[in-house]
Order: C-alpha cells, then sequence, then structure tokens
C-alpha cells in the first residue's frame, strides 16, 4: 500500500516536472520571440529613417516608440507627427517665455515677436496633419487627405525657417539668438523628417 501511493506520488511529481520543463521551453521560446521582434521593429525605424535628411534625429525620436509602431508605415507616421508636434509646443514655449523675460531692445521684440507668430502656425499645421492622418479614409476622399497633410507640414517646415531667417538676418543679440535657434533648428529637423517619412510612406494607389 505505501509502495503503491509513492509510485503515484512519484509519476504525479514526474507529470508536473514535465510540465514544468514544457512551460520553461514555452517561455523561453516568448522571450526569444519578443526579443526577435523588437530587434526587427527598431530595424524597421532604422529603415524607414535612412530616407529622411537627418537619420539619426529620426531614429532616436522614433526608437522609444518601436514596440507602438512595430511595421506600421501609418503609426510610423502618425508617431512622426506626434513627436514634431510636442516639440513645435515646446519651442513655442521657449520663444514665449523669452519674450515674457523682458529686456529685449525694440528691433528684438519685434523679431521675437515674429517668430511666436511663426512656430504658432506651425503648431495649428502639425495639429491639423495629425487630426487628418488620424481621420484617413473616414468617407472623404484619401488622395485629397493625404495632399492636405503633406501641403500643411511643408508650410510648417516653411513657417519654421521664417522665424530662424528672421533671427539671423536681424539684430539679435547672441543670446537669444542661440536660445531661439537651437530649439527651432531641432524642431525644423522633427518637421523634416515627418515629411520625408509622410512621402514615402503615405500613398494613394487607385
Ligand atoms: C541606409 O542607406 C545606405 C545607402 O543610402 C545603405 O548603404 C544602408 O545599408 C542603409 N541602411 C539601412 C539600415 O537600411
Ligand atoms: C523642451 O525644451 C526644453 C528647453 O529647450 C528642453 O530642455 C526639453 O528637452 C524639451 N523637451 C522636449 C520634449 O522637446
Ligand atoms: C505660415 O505659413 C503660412 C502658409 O505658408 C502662411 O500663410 C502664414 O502667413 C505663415 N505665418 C507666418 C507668421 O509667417
Amino acid at each position: 500500500m505505501e509502495a503503491k501511493t509513492c509510485k503515484i506520488f512519484q509519476s504525479s511529481f514526474l507529470l508536473a516536472f514535465f510540465f514544468l520543463i514544457s512551460y520553461m521551453q514555452t517561455a523561453v521560446v516568448a522571450a526569444s520571440t519578443d526579443k526577435t521582434s523588437s530587434n526587427t521593429y527598431k530595424i524597421y525605424i532604422l529603415k524607414s529613417c535612412n530616407s529622411t535628411t537627418y537619420p539619426n534625429d529620426c531614429y532616436n525620436s522614433l526608437k522609444p516608440y518601436y514596440n507602438k509602431i512595430k511595421n506600421d508605415p501609418l503609426k510610423l507616421c502618425k508617431t512622426s507627427l506626434k513627436v514634431a508636434l510636442r516639440t513645435a509646443r515646446n519651442t513655442s514655449a521657449l520663444v514665449s517665455s523669452i519674450k515674457k523675460q523682458g529686456g529685449l531692445s525694440s528691433a528684438e521684440e519685434g523679431i521675437v515677436k515674429d517668430c511666436i507668430d511663426a512656430i504658432g502656425d506651425s503648431v495649428d499645421e502639425l495639429k491639423d496633419s495629425l487630426d487628418e492622418i488620424g481621420n484617413l479614409g473616414s468617407g472623404s476622399n484619401l488622395e485629397f487627405q493625404i495632399d492636405n497633410i503633406k501641403t500643411w507640414v511643408s508650410a510648417a517646415i516653411t513657417n519654421e525657417s521664417t522665424c530662424t531667417d528672421g533671427i539671423d538676418e536681424g539684430k539679435v543679440s547672441k543670446s537669444v539668438k542661440n536660445k531661439i535657434r537651437k530649439s527651432v533648428v531641432n524642431l525644423a529637423r522633427q518637421t523634416s523628417n515627418s515629411l520625408a517619412l509622410i512621402n514615402s510612406n503615405l500613398k494613394y494607389y487607385n
């Protein structure tokens, strides 16, 4: 009797052991699949960014979102626009704070004011583009929507260079110039990369 109990115990122990091993194998396989797909997703971003003007900025700004973008060209474009919009809002806040701090000459004040307007327009255009990309294919003409997005992102780039041209050409102290330039140049790179990604990934086929 005792021996039998022991045998049953032994075989159920073996069974449990077998399940444990196969569970561990599944876990190992799942973990390596995760690793493979995250590498695949990062390579997808790397390759997509390769066709932009500033590939390193592009990759560094999108890499944190690889798990959301996966291999999806639409999510790639959307995320890139989101990053550009966030950067534009940040730049807008920075330029506004320079004006609020005061101590500007009247020439500087005019130039900084023009920058605030230009970056403000850029924020609006990026916001409109992001809204439109979120509504793609929702009944309206897809080709028209894609054209709108391209037009607005291009306009945002033009507005950003209006700001940098203004501070480069005007009478602006070095410290004001450097602060604004750094932020706007970074924004212009993000926006240019977004346009490049949109141009190569958002296509209308008929
Ligand atoms: C990026 O493009 C260059 C040439 O334009 C090519 O040699 C390189 O392999 C590309 N890299 C990726 C990750 O696609
Ligand atoms: C926002 O701007 C500040 C000042 O230029 C900078 O330190 C910060 O990293 C920026 N944040 C983002 C999300 O761009
Ligand atoms: C921004 O760009 C748009 C479109 O090109 C233009 O109509 C607008 O006047 C620009 N804004 C500023 C402040 O330069």
